[in-house]
């Protein structure tokens, strides 16, 4: 048996994690276990997670009905291939997530990730065109400071300043990029906002497949909360130039924003709609790209006759058994309550941020709570102070932000909001 230290040792020297460097990496935490909201680290430490690993699990670790879901489904199978075959998890996820999202999406494709699930939209976008025989149509219109994923198609639909696209400039295929919408939620509509999202669609539709951004909520990018009337505007727009609207529900969707779906603050139906993280109830990779018919039945007739797509692991059943049962789950109880009480607390909890001296702004929407501070957060220091709190919070640039599980009790919540005033409060600003 390797010792606690040989095993860290062997995860420094060997294995590298998400945006991590190698060597050198920043030290990580091994953990052995995680129930609840509790992740418990090997030396016996216990931490109350605050970003529901990375806005998955909303129903906490370990929860008996996913647990249940799984165990009867590795009885019968726990993965067969998706082509020339089907099984009744994916056929019951796909109804769900049917009578769920706005009601022309019909047609969904299940995918490992939401990367790849933005992957598929960006290409059922061109595929779409294509069988139209508008092959020009290639290019994609998106806003700054969006966030889509590590791959190379949502990569290039990712922030570019943000996501370093100089690094991989002459692979990545330019997109048009609007300004980030200004005004904020709840803020007075300011007509400007629009205006270069409009220009570039009005200059340029001839070339553009499609229009992708987060709708409300720009997560990674920023936690920026922006006006549900540019989702609406440029849902309008996109109709009046002949181009296709794709919605990336990946870290909004089920809840998270206090609507099921946060493109219902906006009353917007897009044709080709991305969902993943909460979807899978953080129990093992799953995401799913929506369409309407609208878009699905131009596929027989195009060049390839089929949509050019199909992942290994497509629909995997052991995912979509538990993905279903966490969907079950939240329409079992009054899910809207509990995330507006989650809210109310992290308005009240973080609202004394705005005197630290570190705090250039706090921002709260739906079960998502943001302290941006002025300077970028130095993670190897921050970090540790986060855990020595009992708390599990992932900081990146200038923000410390927390989307805990949809169960969290009030005074794990409270000791969350507490770390972040604590640490914050420690740090020093010139
Ligand atoms: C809005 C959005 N889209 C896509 C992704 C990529 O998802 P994944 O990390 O599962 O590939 C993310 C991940 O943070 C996201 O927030």
């Amino acid at each position: 048996m390797d010792s606690l230290e040989q095993l860290i040792a062997l995860d420094r020297q060997h294995v590298w994690h998400p945006y991590a460097a190698m060597p050198n990496p920043l030290p990580v935490f091994p953990v052995r276990a995680a129930k609840g909201v509790r992740i418990e680290l090997e030396d016996g430490r216990s931490l109350i997670d605050g970003i529901s690993s990375w806005w998955t699990c909303i129903h906490g670790y370990n929860h008996p009905r996913l647990n249940q879901a799984a165990h009867a489904q590795i009885e019968k199978m726990s993965h067969v291939m998706f082509g020339g075959l089907t099984h009744r998890p994916a056929i019951h996820l796909a109804k769900k997530l049917i009578d769920i999202t706005p009601d022309p999406l019909q047609h969904v494709f299940f995918s490992d990730s939401g990367s790849v699930a933005v992957e598929v939209a960006m290409k059922m976008a061109v595929q779409y065109w294509h069988n139209r025989g508008e092959t020009h149509k290639n290019r994609f219109l998106t806003i700054r400071s969006g966030y889509h994923g590590d791959t190379f198609a949502a990569m290039s639909a990712c922030d570019p300043v943000n996501g370093m696209h100089h690094l991989f400039s002459g692979l990545l295929t330019e997109q048009y990029f609007a300004d980030a919408p200004q005004t904020r939620f709840g803020e007075v509509w300011q007509e400007r906002d629009i205006e270069s999202f409009e220009t570039l669609l009005k200059e340029n539709n001839n070339n553009i497949a499609a229009a992708i951004f987060e709708p409300i909520v720009q997560n990674a990018g920023g936690v920026r909360f922006y006006h549900p009337e540019y989702v609406r505007r440029a849902s309008e727009l996109c109709k009046q130039h002949n181009v296709l609207l794709i919605l990336d529900e990946i870290a909004t969707g089920f809840g998270r924003s206090g609507k099921l779906f946060a493109c219902e603050y906006a009353n917007v139906s897009p044709d080709i709609m991305c969902v993943g993280k909460a979807l899978s109830g953080g129990f093992m990779s799953l995401a799913a790209t929506l369409a309407t018919t609208h878009i699905s039945e131009t596929f027989s007739s195009g060049e390839a006759g089929v949509f050019m797509h199909g992942p290994t692991f497509m629909g995997n059943p052991l995912a979509c058994a538990v993905a279903l049962e966490n969907l079950n789950l939240l329409e079992s109880y009054d899910w809207q309550s509990t995330v507006a009480t989650i809210e109310s607390h992290l308005k009240t909890a973080l609202k004394p941020c705005h005197n630290l001296k570190a705090v250039k702004d706090v921002r709260v929407l739906g079960a998502i709570g943001a302290v941006e501070l002025h300077n970028p957060v130095n993670m190897a220091v921050v970090q540790p102070q986060f855990v020595e709190r009992g708390v599990w919070l992932r900081p990146f640039g200038r923000l410390i932000y927390t989307m805990p599980p949809y169960i969290i009790e009030p005074d794990e919540l409270q000791a969350i909001t507490s770390a972040i005033y604590d640490v914050v409060s420690g740090l020093e600003t010139n």
